[in-house]
């Protein structure tokens, strides 16, 4: 053999152990077994699942429908809603067929001499999972991740291996749309003996400054016994670049992980203007064989809170400017898409928003991942209700046996994440008003503290009655109120925080381009038509407009910000039109609708939290036949101080925002009186088709941008626009499609409604569809959907191979609209 021979002999035998000693990770993707409803034996590995339907994991089984008024049908006093008396609710869990038994099968190979893991990143409900025919674990909350180790049963070296997983979703068991099924995803982990187990490792970052900053790597090693352990870690740079490393042998430390220490010189902190990432790269040694390797990502940033002055992160004041978020993702329902998830941060980061509550779950570890990278801070969120029921079915009947266990996994997997900057242990929980409630409070806190040490907890509260008289509120180390603006300051003064966090506000309803006269202040407002007013005017009688929430974060130091409900609409929780308002059965509380369209109410947070983009919005529409010579209000959303208003040429004068004390010498005298600060309105202008012209001004008077709204002519075309030009050829890639129905110039028609109907051809498929009226039973994943307030949004994927996809809107009356992207 000649030595060049030899040598390539050598090196891929090299290759080949170094590939032997990786991990392997494997996605349970395609080729699922489906079945909805009980089946004896479906366990089994000799079952015959043939006449099942083939599904793709992540997979909602409830999303396709039908939508009905017996699925959700409830008689309940939501007294969270203030409400003492039972009523049929319907619509609160989205009118989708979610409750039941489902069953999913599939094989999987596992590499010889491994050991195995299953990670489930979240089952919708009360998951048993079976490994050839033998029940492997358990686990009942649908939302958190949870593994389970399952070499024992695997089958010889070659064989394929069964994976069942039987699913149950009580009925009441939710306040909202659940999901279905197992709608996120399932990996297979393979490892050596001697490995780090699943979110083995725990790293912090204990002093943070623009000189250095010291990062303190714990790893859990499993498997070595009493051997010597080697560990070589790498810190790479955002730019992968090797910054810091150490070489550690250490003895096992009596079950307690490996502890190693790095500076990092001049780091790049994590913000969410600088999302700046770093990975401690591990490699494991034992016997001098590298058994593991194991990566860590995370982010250098510092967190601290200051009683009487707020927040601060990276040593610099902020206040949140947050959104909660349901899990589920509109027409998609609760399946997990990485696309859909992006599309939602990109959408609200544009809007200046820095924040998201986890509202009332935990999250898919991809959003968690997204918020890492996109740059904004999360507050992490297990549990909507603790040991006293919410919901018949709830967690509560879990809660004694399992809160730890939930705690625990959320913590361990989340831990790590730049992005998480707080806990919330739940929210609006009865047992705040229990006497012997902050005993479980401080139960869940001490967990938290116990797992991270580095980042304070808190609990959303409405009951600010009991929570400031019973203790409750004053152990958390950050109190949240939801709601209940009036009450700020008196939290303030009573808590020995010296702090309030609007842990959930505003919660305003608003339908996208639906406009209710005359333009008031309402609670509670309900319409024939099921629909909430645009002048982002009304809310629920608990609940508030945003310009009270803006108030309290420019008034008060001590106010740490925000977590608007919601960031987006959600399936279920239809307020106010939840008690026997069927079709109702999705929320109108969204900044942005059920079809991501944004509503006016996301330019009125944008002109206020977006510091980098000028916003000049107008509403209402301009299309009002019938309304000629009735008062039509005007308001503009801006971040310029002071705009003219313009009919037809004539001027309705110029308005300027109000300063704090300006606005408060109008109380009394001027309902709209704090609406001045922040939005500019002009509340008397009669009517007439034409033009409506909106003239901005600086600070010194200059006139620096214009905005028209034109009266829209006949429908003509339907205008279609897509949020991208080309897709990944994945196979799970999406580009959401706007479909306007516009007259011959580009108006939009604003009353518009018809059906449209899409094609998709090439190189990828139809996904979903969806318009943003919560009272329209149209189904999301059929290729037709009418238009609402004029528009809607089609969800187009992409296909696994390259080349171009075309899109086709068309409706009857008027010209279709087509549009090709590239799928690459
Ligand atoms: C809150 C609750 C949320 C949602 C919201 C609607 O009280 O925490 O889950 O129900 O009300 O306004």
């Amino acid at each position: 053999m000649n030595r060049r021979l030899l040598m390539t002999l050598c090196c891929a035998l090299l290759a080949w152990m170094a590939v032997a000693q990786q991990r392997t990770e494997t996605l349970l993707e395609k080729g699922w077994k489906f079945m909805k409803g009980d089946v004896a034996d479906a366990m089994k590995p000799d079952f015959d699942d043939k006449q099942w339907e083939t599904v793709t994991v992540p997979h909602d089984w409830a999303i396709y429908g039908p939508f009905d008024r017996s699925h959700d049908l409830q008689e309940v006093a939501v007294t969270q809603n203030l409400e003492t008396a039972a009523s049929v609710k319907t619509g609160r869990t989205g009118g989708l067929p979610y409750v039941g038994v489902g069953w999913y099968r599939t094989t999987f190979e596992a590499p010889a001499g491994k050991l195995v893991s299953l990670v489930f990143d979240g089952a919708m409900s009360e998951a048993r999972v079976y490994v050839n025919g033998q029940e492997v674990c358990f686990w009942p909350c649908g939302y958190n991740s949870f593994h389970c180790d399952v070499t024992p049963y695997l089958n010889k070296e070659g064989a394929k291996n069964l994976l069942a997983v039987r699913l149950e979703n009580r009925p009441q068991s939710s306040r909202w749309y659940p999901g279905a099924g197992i709608y996120r995803n399932v990996r297979v982990v393979a490892t050596e003996d001697v490995h780090v187990p699943v979110w083995g490792t725990q790293l912090t970052t204990p002093h943070v400054s623009a000189e250095y900053a010291s990062v303190c790597l714990k790893t859990t090693v499993e498997g070595a016994g009493t051997k010597d352990v080697r560990i070589l870690t790498q810190i790479l740079s955002p730019e992968g670049e090797v910054v810091a490393s150490k070489d550690n042998t250490m003895k096992i430390n009596h079950g307690q992980p490996f502890e190693q220490n790095f500076l990092v010189d001049a780091p790049r902190l994590w913000s969410p203007e600088t999302p700046y990432l770093y990975k401690a790269v591990s490699k494991i040694y034992v016997d001098g064989q590298q058994t593991d390797e194991y990566t860590t990502r995370f982010g250098i940033r510092s967190i601290e809170l200051v009683a009487d002055k707020g927040f601060f992160l990276n040593g610099q004041h902020r206040k949140f400017q947050g959104v909660c978020n349901h899990h589920d993702l509109g027409p998609l329902g609760a399946a997990i898409n990485v696309a859909a998830l992006r599309r939602q941060l990109t959408l609200l980061k544009d809007m200046g928003c820095d924040a998201i509550r986890t509202s009332h779950n935990m999250p898919a570890p991809e959003l968690v991942e997204l918020c890492d990278e996109m740059g904004f801070m999360m507050m992490v969120e297990p549990f909507d209700e603790w040991d006293i029921a919410k919901c018949e079915n709830g967690y509560h009947r879990f809660f004694k046996e399992w809160a730890e266990k939930d705690m625990v996994n959320m913590l361990r997997q989340y831990r790590n994440h730049p992005s998480v900057v707080m806990w919330s242990i739940g929210n609006e929980v009865p047992t705040q008003c229990s006497p012997e409630g902050y005993k479980v409070a401080s139960f869940l806190q001490d967990i938290c503290h116990r797992e991270d040490p580095t980042r304070p907890v808190t609990c959303g509260m409405d009951q600010v009655s009991c929570v400031l008289a019973n203790g409750f509120a004053a152990m958390l180390d950050v109190p949240g109120l939801n709601y209940r603006t009036h009450r700020y300051v008196e939290s303030y003064e009573k808590l020995p925080q010296n702090l309030v966090l609007g842990s959930e506000t505003a919660s305003t309803v608003s339908s996208r381009g639906v406009y209710k006269f005359p333009a008031e202040l309402k609670k509670q407002a309900m319409y024939d038509d099921h629909q909430s007013s645009g002048y982002d005017l009304e809310a629920c009688s608990w609940s508030n407009v945003p310009d009270e929430d803006f108030a309290l974060a420019d008034d008060y130091d001590w106010t740490l910000g925000q977590f608007v409900w919601t960031g987006f609409d959600y399936l279920g929780e239809p307020s106010p039109y939840d008690t026997d308002a069927w079709p109702s059965h999705s929320s109108v509380f969204g900044i942005i609708d059920l079809a991501s369209l944004p509503k006016d109410r996301y330019y009125l947070y944008r002109s206020i939290w977006n510091k980098r983009d000028n916003t000049l919005h107008v509403l209402p529409h301009w299309t009002w036949p019938g309304r000629e010579g009735e008062n039509t209000p005007v308001f503009v959303y801006t971040n310029y101080p002071e705009a003219e208003l313009f009919v037809n040429g004539k001027s309705y004068g110029k308005q300027r925002k109000l300063t704090a004390d300006e606005a408060r010498a109008l109380q009394g005298k001027d309902s709209l009186w704090l609406q001045r600060r922040y939005r500019l309105m002009w509340t008397d202008v009669p009517y007439e088709p034409g033009e409506l012209k909106v003239v901005a001004y600086d600070n010194s008077g200059k006139k620096v941008e214009e905005k028209t709204v034109r009266t829209a002519g006949k429908p003509h075309h339907l205008e279609v626009v897509a949020d991208r030009t080309a897709l990944s050829a994945d196979g799970k890639d999406l580009a959401y499609i706007t479909v306007r129905v516009v007259d011959k110039d580009g108006n939009l028609c604003p009353a518009d409604d018809r059906l449209v109907s899409f094609t998709v051809k090439g190189a990828g498929s139809f996904r979903a569809a969806a318009n943003g009226d919560a009272t329209c039973l149209d189904l999301f994943h059929l290729p037709r959907m009418h238009a609402f307030s004029g528009q809607l949004t089609a969800i187009v994927q992409s296909g696994a191979e390259s080349g171009n996809l075309v899109f086709e809107a068309k409706a009857k009356g008027v010209k279709a609209g087509k549009l090709t992207l590239e799928v690459k």
